[in-house]
């Protein structure tokens, strides 16, 4: 029967389709360097306890230093038959240090060891991704700075509405992102707690001092319950759901970067850098990456429920079902990652088309609200002005002119207060001029959230 961490305790090995079923050793790669620094800081408690002398404290930091050089190397030529990664580095190190290997699990479990990995981990990736966010960030900023000037049509319900400054439409996407950038660092404050010295889920018999614990593993703070401590996932749940958050938000432009630079909108292309061709039709260029970043964030979606699913009929503490937690947190971790990446590319990859849009301007009416807004500043009751411009609108396409297109007879034959000024009013820019409000899309409000937002992240 092959040795494991609990063979004492049984005659017969595990069968092998339970073995293949239940060892992560691969899988728990992602956690090989922070399970090495969790066993030095261990290595330390227990001399600070009195169970290892400084000598035998020394021989097992170095050698698990030696350990975290070499998985950086070639991790396939320590991996054995192990379960799990903690397995593995107790049969490493005392391979290297024979005896005094064995001492090293004293007054921890694999239970509060897993989870302060885990939060390592998170610590790690928060902070990688939080970078990557700001990246995404700055290349919309630039986007917008290049275009300040262009204004674009405004949809609603996918139908032309108003017309915008494309810029505005840029920084309505760092305004998501800003708030990502929020809910990562949240899950940031919750991963960083120190589990170390809850053992399997009584607490240690050692008195290990967990406040040294938590400062040489830069921790912020200490787990206060032993049993929370070691069952706790609201910190994965937690970077699962900022993750899947943010994932939403590149899934929402990479839709619009998707319809946009289709044949039949053509605002704008995408480099070739990030487009790819169809093994049959040569005339395709298609938006590959854009449509798998929206396809991706179906599984960030769905990692958030099965994390909660996972959860939800726990009983305290432990339980083996927790195992299935990390897969999920790799995943999405990976996706946003790589999805982060991608946006960053193809935004800077991105031309826009200027005559593509100004042909939905030639053919639209997004100007007909300015004139009920005119009519609403001459004295009128804006329900009758919406009537009236509805009217003059259903006109115009009669005529098939555009609103700015009639004549003032024309204007004044549905409404007597309309006059000349109606034409400086029915102006791309003027349309964009008045929405001044703190917020709005006039020029002047675009430009200070620009010189706002330059400051912060360029
Ligand atoms: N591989 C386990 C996990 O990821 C580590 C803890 C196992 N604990 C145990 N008592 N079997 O959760």
């Amino acid at each position: 029967m092959t040795e494991t961490l609990y063979s004492g305790r049984f005659e017969e090995g595990l069968a092998p389709a339970a073995k293949a079923y239940s060892y992560t050793l691969r899988q728990d790669l992602a956690l090989v360097h922070y399970d090495i620094r969790v066993n030095q800081v261990h290595a330390q408690l227990l001399e600070r306890a009195g169970i290892l002398s400084s000598d035998e404290s020394e021989t097992l930091q170095s050698t698990l230093a030696d350990l975290d050089d070499a998985f950086a190397v070639n991790p396939e030529e320590l991996l054995g038959d192990d379960e799990d990664i903690h397995a593995c580095i107790e049969r490493l190190v005392t391979e290297r240090c024979g005896e005094l290997g064995k001492k090293i699990h004293s007054g921890k479990s694999r239970n509060d060891q897993v989870i302060t990995d885990a939060r390592m981990y998170c610590k790690t990736e928060l902070k990688g991704l939080k970078k990557k966010v700001r990246g995404v960030i700055r290349q919309l900023l630039v986007l917008a700075e290049e275009n300040i000037e262009v204004v674009f049509p405004g949809f609603t319900h996918f139908q032309v509405a108003q017309p915008v400054l494309f810029s505005h439409h840029c920084l309505a996407y760092v305004a998501m992102l800003e708030r990502d950038l929020l809910r990562l660092d949240q899950a940031y404050v919750s991963s960083d707690v120190c589990p170390l010295g809850s053992a399997a889920l009584a607490g240690n018999s050692y008195g290990l001092d967990r406040d040294w614990a938590c400062q040489a593993l830069d921790f912020a703070r200490l787990s206060e319950n032993s049993m929370d401590a070691v069952s706790d996932r609201d910190f994965l749940m937690e970077t699962l759901s900022a993750i899947s958050l943010c994932m939403l938000h590149l899934s929402r432009l990479a839709e619009e970067l998707v319809l946009w630079s289709s044949d039949l909108i053509g605002f704008v292309s995408l480099g070739e850098d990030y487009s790819t061709g169809s093994s049959i039709m040569p005339q395709k260029k298609n938006p590959d990456i854009a449509e798998l970043l929206r396809g991706k964030t179906a599984k960030t979606s769905a990692n958030v429920m099965a994390m909660q699913q996972l959860i939800k009929s726990l009983p305290l503490a432990y339980n083996r079902d927790l195992q299935e937690d990390k897969p999920l947190v790799y995943e999405s971790v990976a996706i946003l990652s790589g999805s982060l990446t991608c946006m960053t590319g193809m935004l800077a990859s991105l031309q826009i088309n200027q005559d593509a849009i100004s042909a939905v301007f030639a053919k639209g009416y997004s100007l007909a609200t300015e004139l009920a807004d005119y009519l609403v500043k001459k004295g009128l009751p804006f329900r009758d002005c919406h009537r009236i411009c509805a009217e003059i609108v259903r006109y115009a396409i009669e005529q098939q002119k555009p609103l700015e297109a009639l004549s003032l007879e024309e204007f004044q034959s549905k409404c007597g207060d309309i006059t000349e000024d109606v034409f400086s009013v029915l102006t791309l820019d003027a349309a964009l001029a008045v929405k001044s409000v703190y917020g709005g899309t006039a020029p002047e409000q675009v430009r200070f959230q620009l010189k706002r937002l330059k400051e912060v992240y360029l």
